[in-house]
């Protein structure tokens, strides 16, 4: 198994360029099972996540060319109706292609996801939508069975649903099913994050009737059929947010191109209060640190309040800032792994609940540490940056999940990390 040895102290200086989103390019390949001719797509990154989607959707006879970040699906005829665990079980949004199979399709065999290192993530709120709008659902051996074949016409229906918990790929799933529904779907307490938003300019580019995206109230009308479009995946602002938490803790000034500034405004927010300069134009966000910040206290919740996907690398930050911080994670019940291999480091932080109570070192101590989720590893790896001496981060394929090229971005900027 690879792992990255990072020898600390180097501060960050130079220009990055961002990828795109990871988050956004998963639901938007999915929904080419929705269109009758090709969709062309670019911006999307070379990820674990969009290899292995690309891979189910090819099982399913969907024809796809890739040539770099530009991809091209074909779902003009689409021979299986199934995700299979082994598929599932690498990556749990598989599950999006469950509203897209049921809304064009009319039947679908998905794998239940298992848990996950973060939480048990359940999807009874996507089940829950689909019967909403009239699907017929059973789950059995581990495989979700869903069918619209009882239905008029065998299409799903518009139903108004209300999500009990802000859900990110429940919001997805259900707009891209209602989109070829018969009548009008309202979906409430949607989420409003940035991927979802991106997934629903590019569904009304293939000709869905959305309305509401961005807010907590989704209406879509559906229509008899969708076509394919040309669609630039939104930039991820998780990356971004990553590199920027870098720079501030390092030190140096950094510059971030293919990134937006109001996509990320409660991480700057953040990053201003802990004492480093954030600056932005309409593509590009530039971050200057000498290196010295103060804790700050962190409490993650739906967009557009602070994302939980930056919640381990603000511990890294606040393990080596000055004063004591609070980091409270709402969404998951157990997304602090990152917290042992901290403390392996020379870290003072306590864990009461789902609150981590973080106090500034000086300095850390380099150390082997373990990868145990993809934002945890991110994670070790900013610590690693400013640690003491060498550190060691193991089964870093989480890693390679969700960053494109990590060590060659951060050496860019001076950093020292290999790949072994
Ligand atoms: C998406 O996961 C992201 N993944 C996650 O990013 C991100 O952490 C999460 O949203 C929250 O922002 C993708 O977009 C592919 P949720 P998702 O459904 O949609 C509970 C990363 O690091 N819930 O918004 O699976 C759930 O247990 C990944 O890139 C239900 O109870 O998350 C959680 O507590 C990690 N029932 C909360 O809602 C459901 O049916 C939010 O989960 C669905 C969710």
């Amino acid at each position: 198994m690879d792992k990255l040895i990072i020898q600390g102290g180097n501060r960050l200086n130079g220009v990055v360029t961002i990828s795109g989103a990871k988050n956004a390019a998963l639901p938007i390949l999915c929904a080419a099972l929705l269109a009758e001719t090709p969709l062309h797509l670019t911006g999307v990154a070379a990820l674990k996540d969009i290899a292995t989607t690309i891979k189910l959707l090819d099982t399913m006879g969907v024809k796809i060319a890739r040539n770099g970040s530009q991809v091209s699906l074909d779902a003009s005829d689409v021979a299986s109706f199934e995700a299979t665990y082994e598929m599932v079980k690498t990556m749990r949004a598989s599950i999006l292609v469950l509203g897209p199979l049921l809304a064009r399709f009319g039947t679908a065999r998905v794998s239940l996801p298992g848990g996950c290192a973060i939480g048990s993530r359940p999807v009874d709120l996507h089940i829950k939508g689909l019967q909403a709008m009239g699907a017929a659902i059973h789950i059995t051996h581990g495989y979700i069975q869903a069918s619209t074949l009882h239905l008029p016409n065998r299409r799903l229906q518009g139903a108004r649903y209300y999500m009990d918990i802000v859900t990110v790929t429940g919001t997805e799933n259900l707009m891209m099913a209602a989109a070829l529904a018969e009548g009008t779907t309202v979906l409430e307490n949607a989420a409003k994050e940035p991927e979802v938003i991106d997934l629903a300019e590019m569904l009304i580019k293939m000709g869905a009737n959305i309305s509401g995206a961005g807010t907590d109230v989704i209406t879509i009308v559906g229509v008899e059929k969708l076509h394919g479009t040309e669609h630039n995946v939104v930039c991820d602002r998780i990356e971004a947010g990553t590199y920027m938490v870098a720079a501030a803790m390092a030190g140096g000034e950094v510059k971030l191109l293919n990134a937006r500034a109001d996509l990320l405004d409660a991480v700057i927010e953040k990053l201003r209060e802990a004492g480093a300069t954030v600056t932005s134009d309409k593509d590009s966000i530039t971050v200057k640190s000498d290196g010295k910040l103060k804790a700050v206290n962190i409490r993650t919740a739906p967009h557009p309040a602070f994302p939980t996907d930056m919640q381990a690398q603000f511990m890294a930050l606040n393990a080596v800032a000055s004063g004591v911080a609070k980091v409270t994670e709402t969404i998951f019940e157990n997304r602090f792994m990152h917290v042992q291999e901290m403390q392996r480091m020379g870290a003072d932080i306590s864990i009461d609940g789902n609150t981590a109570l973080v106090k500034g070192v000086a300095t850390l101590d380099g150390a082997t540490v373990m990868a145990t989720d993809l934002r945890a590893s991110a994670s070790l790896v900013l610590a690693g940056l400013v640690a003491r001496g060498e550190t060691v981060v193991e089964r870093i394929y989480h890693l390679d999940r969700g960053y494109e090229n990590l060590e060659a971005k951060l050496n860019a900027l001076g950093a020292n990390v290999k790949r072994v």
